[in-house]
């Protein structure tokens, strides 16, 4: 039997609630992408939340917050930068590494002295948050490795054995790729993960912002170079040469690209938007609809530039092309 997948109304509010209370998982929507949620401190919750996407165990998770003191409630200390950041961006697309509180169990954050919190800008997500009265620990809704899910659906098809698990259905999300993860325990912010918002829009209220190498950076904690990948082989090829990539392709492949006029038969294509914001809402869904299609192998049009808005994009194309 498949997960139940259910309309966020009152009574299903209530009852996700409930089942967080009682050390149940729940899947549930972000502006980002959808996160497989556990009550933060319910130890053997959090274990099933590590089974149940075969997560590795040094991975740790994000702890969600309905604002600012559900945040304080599980770091040791909130410093100026801290709420200076949480002001001018949550809710939203932000998480904050900070040394954790005593009592925040070690299953929440793979062993770490330190927990990365991030408050949700989705409607659901903040009415799960105040139903439940705590924080929910919630890494993507996917299986581990895989592509991250931007629906209800996505959801189900990662995890269809799951008859118990309820997944709240939020519709699409927004933003269509994971938070900006930055570390506050250093004497400069360091970013861990580049997302939604930019290196330049946290420089803007902080100052010195560190960036790390991406392409080389092992930064945060059990993530891979090969991560949010695809089942098909995906390769990453310039404008300039993916007429000629496609020419030595006998089997059909599937390409993500900005001009179908370029694919030929048997290929499939899948126009991707122009636009950076337009281009990630669409990347994981188009990059699903690419596995489905069987494909010989995934090429991706690399888009233009790795700068601003693209840059987290151009972070999810090389871990999905394997680094
Ligand atoms: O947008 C998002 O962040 C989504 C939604 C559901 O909120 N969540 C998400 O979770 O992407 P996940 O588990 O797929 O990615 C969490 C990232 C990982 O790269 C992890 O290593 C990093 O955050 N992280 C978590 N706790 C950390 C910590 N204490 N120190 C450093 N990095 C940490
Ligand atoms: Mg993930």
């Amino acid at each position: 039997m498949p997960p139940r997948i259910t309309k966020p109304v009152a009574r299903t509010m209530d009852e996700a609630a409930s089942l967080l209370r009682r050390g149940d998982v729940v899947a549930f929507p972000t502006e980002t992408v959808y996160g497989l949620g556990a009550d933060t401190f319910h130890v053997s919750a959090l274990r099933r939340v590590y089974e149940l996407k075969g997560r590795p165990a040094d991975n740790p998770l994000i702890a969600h917050v309905q604002d600012v003191s559900g945040a304080t409630r599980l770091v040791q200390r909130w410093d100026a930068r801290c709420e200076a950041l949480a002001r001018r961006f949550w809710p939203g697309p932000l998480t904050l590494v900070v040394a954790k509180a005593g009592d925040v169990p070690a299953e929440a954050t793979a062993g770490l002295a330190t927990i990365a919190v991030r408050c949700p800008d989705h409607p659901v997500a903040q009415a799960l948050l105040r139903a439940f009265g705590g924080a929910i620990s919630a890494p993507s809704a996917n299986r581990s490795g895989g592509v991250s899910p931007t629906t209800a659906h996505h959801v189900a098809d990662d995890f269809q054995e799951c008859e118990e698990l309820l997944i709240l259905d939020g519709g699409p999300c927004g933003l269509g790729i994971e938070s900006t993860v930055v570390d506050m325990t250093g004497a400069t912010p360091r970013v861990l993960r580049p997302g939604a918002v930019t290196v330049d829009q946290l420089r803007d209220v902080v100052g010195d912002v560190d960036e790390p190498m991406i392409r080389q950076q092992e930064a945060s904690p059990g993530t891979s170079a090969v991560h949010y990948a695809p089942r098909a082989a995906a390769v990453l090829v310039s404008p300039d040469e993916l007429h000629s990539a496609l020419r030595v392709e006998s089997a059909a492949v599937a390409v993500l690209c900005f001009n179908r006029d370029v694919v030929p038969p048997p290929h499939f294509s899948i126009k991707m938007p122009d636009d950076a914001a337009a281009y990630a809402t669409r990347l994981y869904s188009a990059l699903r609809e690419a596995e489905a299609m069987a494909p010989a192998k995934i090429i991706i049009e690399r888009p233009p530039k790795g700068t601003g808005e693209w840059a987290a994009i151009h972070d999810r194309l090389r871990r999905a092309t394997g680094g």
